[in-house]
């Protein structure tokens, strides 16, 4: 349970390692890390059958190292992706067959499986790791930061990544109007069709007359072929209930709504584990961090 900043930084020093090293922080080994990727493009192509067949392969044959689901890396036509830290390792297009490949020459032996590496198609050279790759060499994450690097289950490695003090911050240190006045000031615009200022929409809400107000985030994205929703509910849900106790405290609601696909199974059950999470550590219901907010 989280009633103060110092449960979330306490909570965040120690799950701070395993991040790091996958940041590939200088000195922050801790074995073995192979992540997964467990969004739905990669599903499709049976990443669950590679997971729990790296799973159980990497207990039989006692290597160590763990295997942790991600969301979604933006590559899916690659998938089923899996990386291994440390070096960043990316094998394209694995098969619940490659996995002894795997396990044996890369886990046990320390070794790179080439023919499972990513090809860059115009130079036709095997990139050995994610960030050697032009796809993604060009990018800067901002609001997909998380995805592809955390378990999006496990509310503490969001809190590891920082998640949570932008909310404890505002709750302890700022008063509403200074919220809205903050994201105003940001130029944060919404991204469909209208790119409405955020900060003048949080603004009329708070102005708005009458008892009781909610916060509605709406994630059902119907143009057709937009996945951008999809992949940070998938990926990196946590930050879409703190984005949203943000908002509910800059604009009076103390509930909240979320709109989502029934089409996207994952989605639907990843937000329900963090609505689920985040009431366990206390940050949704009441008395958020020990403040007379709710949400
Ligand atoms: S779902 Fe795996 S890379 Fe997109």
């Amino acid at each position: 349970m989280i009633n103060r900043l110092n449960d979330l930084i306490d909570i965040q020093k120690k799950r701070l390692p395993d991040i790091n090293a996958r940041r590939e922080k200088p000195g922050a080994v801790v074995g073995w890390q192979v992540l997964v990727c467990t969004g739905t493009g990669c599903t499709s192509s049976a990443s669950h059958q590679v997971r729990e067949e790296l799973a159980k392969q990497v207990q039989s044959k006692k290597a160590r190292a763990r295997v942790i689901k991600t969301g979604c890396f933006g590559f899916c036509k690659m998938g089923p992706l899996v990386v291994i830290y440390p070096r960043q390792t990316l094998y394209c297009l694995v098969k619940k067959e490659d996995i002894s490949e795997i396990v044996e020459k890369h886990l046990l032996e320390g070794q790179v499986v080439e023919r499972l590496l990513y090809m860059e198609p115009v130079s036709g050279e095997r990139k050995k790791r994610l960030s050697d790759i032009q796809f993604f060499r060009a990018q800067h994450r901002v609001a997909l930061r998380n995805c592809g690097l955390i378990n999006p289950e496990d509310i503490t490695e969001y809190i590891a990544c920082d998640g949570y003090f932008a909310l404890a911050d505002v709750l302890l240190n700022w008063k509403p109007a200074q919220v809205v006045e903050a994201i105003k000031q940001s130029g944060l615009r919404g991204r469909s069709g209208a790119g409405f200022p955020t900060g003048r929409k949080w603004e009329l809400a708070a102005a708005a007359e009458g008892p009781v107000k909610y916060v509605v985030c709406n994630a059902d994205e119907g143009d057709p072929g937009a996945f951008m929703d999809r992949s940070i509910l998938e990926g990196d849900p946590q930050s879409v209930l703190e984005a949203m106790a943000i908002a509910g405290y800059a604009i009076g609601a103390r509930e909240g709504y979320i709109y989502v696909r029934a089409e996207y199974p994952i989605a639907v059950d990843r937000l329900e584990r963090a609505i689920a999470q985040a009431r366990e550590y206390g940050l949704l219901g009441r008395h958020i961090l020990n403040t007379n907010f709710k949400l």
